[in-house]
């Protein structure tokens, strides 16, 4: 299946990460025009020649997407630099420490506050108006399972997804008469640095990997963790024309059934 998105430009946050650099490889074999950012310029500059695309076909920006003005600056330098902006993914994303409430620190709340729900409605009210001047677009938010399933010690991340999955419905409420579509992925765990670090903040050296997994998994049917390629494979198919008519939806990945 076509999923005509040759030409096509895309902005991405968070395109060094495992999920992002995955959703990065994925757009460009696909063809399309990449405005990808990372916070740091060796990353970018590491990544962008794997992705075996022509240098008019990709531009690396350095951003920090807790900053409200860098993120106007790379969508505005995206839209310089392609003269549009066809595909919205929200990507960047933290994970915060594990906390009892009672020690809940404020500082890390909002950290994760600021990447995770700030950072996406940026990226949104600054790239909406050429969308909207188009009348034709997608946006795509990386929330997480987390955005429905509570889980103890991690309400700063847990919340955070809960609320821009809130966020991804508004707007979709917002923008689908106009013919742009918005919708998030919620994976369950990926195979990323990410989880990585949430398995060593939860068990710390008392379980190897392969363990960590198998707990984190546990509640899989099948018992594994998602490939940052399966999520890719989500990102372009909700970014595609192929889902014109789906709006405010969350594309669940995690191979868990539900509890409602
Ligand atoms: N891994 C999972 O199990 C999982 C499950 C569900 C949802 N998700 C979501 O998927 C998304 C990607 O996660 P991942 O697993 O790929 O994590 P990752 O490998 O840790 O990558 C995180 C990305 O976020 C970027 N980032 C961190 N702080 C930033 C900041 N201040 N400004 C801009 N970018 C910043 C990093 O950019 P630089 O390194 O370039 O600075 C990195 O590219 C996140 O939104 C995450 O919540 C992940």
């Amino acid at each position: 299946m076509d999923l005509n998105l040759k030409d096509k430009v895309v902005i991405l946050t968070g395109a060094t990460g495992g999920i992002g650099s995955a959703i990065a490889r994925a757009f460009a074999a696909e063809g399309a025009k990449l405005a990808i950012s990372s916070t740091r310029q060796e990353k970018l500059d590491k990544l962008i020649p794997t992705l075996g695309i022509d240098e008019d076909h990709v531009r690396g920006f350095v951003c920090d997407a807790t900053k409200e003005e860098q993120v106007k600056a790379f969508v505005d330098g995206a839209k310089e630099a392609f003269g549009t902006i066809d595909i919205v993914i929200a990507n960047a994303g933290y994970e915060g420490k594990m906390s009892p409430i009672a020690a809940q620190s404020t500082e890390e709340f909002a950290k994760v506050y600021t990447l995770n729900v700030y950072s996406p409605m940026w990226l949104m009210k600054y790239a909406a108006p050429t969308l909207q001047e188009k009348k034709h677009g997608s946006i795509v938010v990386l929330a997480s399972a987390g955005s429905y399933t509570p889980t103890a010690l991690m309400g700063a991340y847990v919340s955070s997804k809960y609320a821009v999955a809130g966020l991804t419905k508004c707007i979709a409420q917002e923008l689908m008469p106009e013919g742009i579509t918005c919708n998030y992925i919620c994976p369950g765990p990926v195979d990323t640095d990410m989880m990585r670090r949430i398995e060593h903040d939860a068990v710390g050296d008392t379980m190897t990997h392969e363990e960590a997994m198998a707990m984190f998994a546990g509640t899989a049917l099948d018992k594994r963790y998602a490939t940052p390629e399966e999520v890719a494979n989500a990102v372009l198919v909700m970014s595609s024309d192929i889902t014109a008519h789906t709006t405010g939806m969350g594309f669940n990945l995690d191979a868990i059934v539900p509890a409602h």
